[in-house]
């Protein structure tokens, strides 16, 4: 069954990303398939993982604005041996709120 964790905190610099990319990896470790989505307009978590922010086609953006974007469409490997997904942030989230 999939599960889903959230890691979600108004204040600023408190670890939210840190422990997204750490609990990914020790999932993955431990055998878990493992999404990380981003929905941080920061995108600290994509750039992680080599994606620049500030210069992707589809994002989680695309995913939340977008009838014809899936989220299938977005995913892409990160680290660890190809074993982790990522579904990047982008910048333009900041404007989704809207
Ligand atoms: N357990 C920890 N112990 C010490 N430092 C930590 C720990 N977790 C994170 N940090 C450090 O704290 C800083 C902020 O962490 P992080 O970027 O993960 O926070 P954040 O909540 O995602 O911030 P933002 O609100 O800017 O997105 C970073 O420099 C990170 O290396
Ligand atoms: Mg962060």
């Amino acid at each position: 069954m999939t599960r889903s964790i959230v890691v979600a905190n108004q204040k600023g610099g408190v670890g939210k990303t840190t422990t997204v990319a750490n609990l990914g990896a020790a999932l993955t470790a431990m055998g878990q398939r493992v999404l990380l989505i981003d929905l941080d307009p920061q995108a600290a978590l994509t750039a992680t993982y080599g994606y620049d922010p500030y210069n992707l086609p589809l994002s989680m953006y695309s995913v939340l604005m977008s009838d014809t974007t899936s989220l299938a469409r977005v995913i892409r490997p990160a680290g660890v041996k190809g074993m982790m997904a990522i579904a990047p942030g982008s910048v333009d989230l900041a404007s989704a709120e809207l």
